[in-house]
């Protein structure tokens, strides 16, 4: 088992983002997809972000290669056997995750199985694997390369000693961790994917456009993004989700989504990745 190696399953805007993050850290790192023309995609975002940085100064030309040099590509999940550590970063979607989890525990019997969820439980997650001790939350934010936040989420069945891996993989990435008990949106999106869905209410009540509740919160609150544009950067159907998880989980009626937010996923427009949410994107 190769300790630096780190495998990552799904090559979507997080798993891109945790892939370089983490190439660029010295590690060596599998990206895992089922669609090969995901994973190309994956390769010109991760080459585009280095090259962000290679003009920022912030990396030379030998180390953007050397870190390129460090990513490999595959559609089978077995080649992720030999990783120390493996991120999982799938689509929202509890039977896809749950199957992983089952697969991975069974062909990297002593890997630790960390998953970029942004609303189901991990301890769910670990009930299905065989050693469910080396299950963790490892949740990422969007964009990851800029964003220094991780949450680390310890399932009921967590041991500590996969906790203190994953803290001290967080360190050498840059990156600040906080714990977060188990439950219904962890901490950063119980509170901000519901202030997302006020917004959307705010905007279905006809009480200001669009653009004017965004500049109100970027103006009057130093937010870097209004609530809408965070809404279409973190996709409009990951929020709807995210909403009905607090709301089924909590059962407390001031986590209800938001009709306009319902009828723009069942639309279609579902923020930057579709060219349109709240806003609309070239
Ligand atoms: N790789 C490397 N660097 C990158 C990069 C990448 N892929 N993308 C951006 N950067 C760098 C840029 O080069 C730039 O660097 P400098 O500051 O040195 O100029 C910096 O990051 C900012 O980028 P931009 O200039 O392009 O854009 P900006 O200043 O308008 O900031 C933003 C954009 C970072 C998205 C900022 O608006 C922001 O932080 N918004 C809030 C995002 C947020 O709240 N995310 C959390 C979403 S919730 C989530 O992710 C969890 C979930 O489960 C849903």
């Amino acid at each position: 088992m190769n300790k630096q190696q780190i495998g990552v399953v799904g090559a979507g805007t997080m798993g891109q983002g945790i892939a370089q993050v983490l190439i660029t850290n010295g590690f060596d790192v599998q990206l895992f997809d089922v669609a090969e023309s995901a994973l190309e995609r994956a390769r010109g975002a991760i080459g585009n972000g280095l090259e962000k940085l290679v003009s920022k100064q912030r990396l030379s030309g030998a180390e953007q290669q050397a870190a390129l040099q460090r990513l490999s590509t595959l559609t089978a999940l077995d080649g992720l056997a030999g990783c120390r550590v493996i991120i999982e970063a799938a689509p929202e979607n509890p039977e896809l995750k749950e199957q992983l989890f089952r697969d991975l525990s069974a062909l990297a019997p002593n890997a630790i199985l960390a998953s970029n969820t942004s609303s189901l439980s991990l301890t769910r997650l670990a009930a299905v694997c065989d050693s469910p001790e080396r299950v963790v939350g490892m949740h990422f934010f969007n964009p990851v390369p800029v964003l220094k936040l991780v949450e680390i989420i310890r399932a009921e069945q967590t041991s500590d000693a996969t906790v203190a891996h994953i803290e001290s993989l967080t360190q050498s990435l840059g990156k600040t961790a906080v714990a977060v008990a188990d439950m219904p949106g962890f901490a950063v999106n119980r509170l901000l994917v519901p202030m997302i869905n006020e917004a959307a209410f705010l905007l279905q009540e006809g009480a200001a456009t669009a653009e004017d509740i965004d500049t109100a919160m970027k103006l009057g609150a130093a937010h870097p993004m209004g609530p809408l544009a965070l809404g279409d950067l973190i996709g409009l159907d990951v929020c709807l989700a995210i909403m009905e998880v607090l709301f089924e989980g909590f059962g407390d009626p001031k986590y209800r989504p938001c009709p306009l937010l319902r009828r723009m996923v069942s639309a279609g427009y579902l923020g930057r990745k579709s060219g349109r949410g709240f806003h609309c994107y070239d």
